[in-house]
């Protein structure tokens, strides 16, 4: 039997996946072959733009996650949080692809970009603002239930706020990944020196790959582990 395929959904586009993707103004998107200064724009912006799209939806998850926190509801909670992870994980991915750019190339891509930096990325400001608020709704939850955060380690994973505390430290580490990721990708397509004079970007970006937004909890794994030597954390 043959399938109808017409479209029933309203809208532009001459198909209903078209029309429910918007793949013509997606695909619209990307600057066109003559309006291009090289040829590799369409990489560096088929990566970028995509990374908006994956850090949207992180966003997202992070916002609903937080939601859910602050109803109390654990396990909803960490599932959505581990959605957000693995956005990350794959916009880290998809740095992978500018292997391929060389810093010749990206140099003489340069004047497409006018003052544009990826440090005015949207999606990466909205996932920052996102893990703050995450963070403020734990330890809100930590102060109504009376557990300090140095208690939540060794984790026990059969209780929800431990797996929770988990999956925050793991979403710290894969932020971190990327970030390191990244600070490799500046240095080897856009030229810089390894990490130079103090205040330079790649210097700045070497930083930040130390940032931890849940540091009490980063904290609290070292202290267990401080007491079961016998370390006196004194
Ligand atoms: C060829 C690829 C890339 C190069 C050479 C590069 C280079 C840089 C450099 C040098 C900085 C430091 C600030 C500045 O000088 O503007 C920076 C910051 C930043 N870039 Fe990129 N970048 C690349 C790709 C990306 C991608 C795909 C994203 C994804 C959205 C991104 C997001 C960011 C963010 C969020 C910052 C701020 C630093 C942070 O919060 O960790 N960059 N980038």
């Amino acid at each position: 039997m043959k399938h109808n395929h017409s479209p029933v959904l309203p809208g532009p586009g001459a198909t209903d996946y078209a029309r429910y993707m918007r793949t013509d103004t997606l695909l619209g998107l990307q600057r066109s072959s003559g309006e291009v200064i090289h040829r590799d724009e369409l990489l560096f912006q088929v990566v970028h733009q995509s990374a908006e799209l994956w850090l949207k939806l992180a966003a997202a998850e992070l916002a609903e996650a937080t939601a859910r926190l602050d109803a109390g509801e654990l396990p909803p909670a960490e599932a959505l949080l581990v959605r957000a992870t693995l956005a990350v994980r794959l916009i880290t991915d998809q740095l992978e692809m500018f292997r391929y750019l060389s810093p010749v190339d990206f140099q003489a891509m340069q004047p497409a970009f006018g003052n544009g930096s990826g440090a005015e990325s949207p999606g990466w400001r909205h996932v920052q603002s996102a893990s703050r608020q995450l963070g403020r709704a734990f330890d809100r939850q930590l102060a109504d239930r009376g557990v300090p955060a140095a208690d939540l380690c060794p984790a026990d994973l059969s209780d929800p706020l431990h797996r929770l505390a988990e999956a925050m430290v793991e979403w710290d580490e894969r932020v971190s990944l990327w970030r390191t990721r990244h600070y490799q990708v500046a240095l080897r397509v856009g030229g810089h020196p390894p990490a130079d004079a103090s205040g330079s970007p790649t210097t700045m970006l070497a930083k930040l790959a130390g940032h931890r937004f849940f540091p009490e909890l980063w904290q609290a794994r070292t202290q267990s582990t401080a007491e079961e030597n016998g370390i006196d954390k004194a």
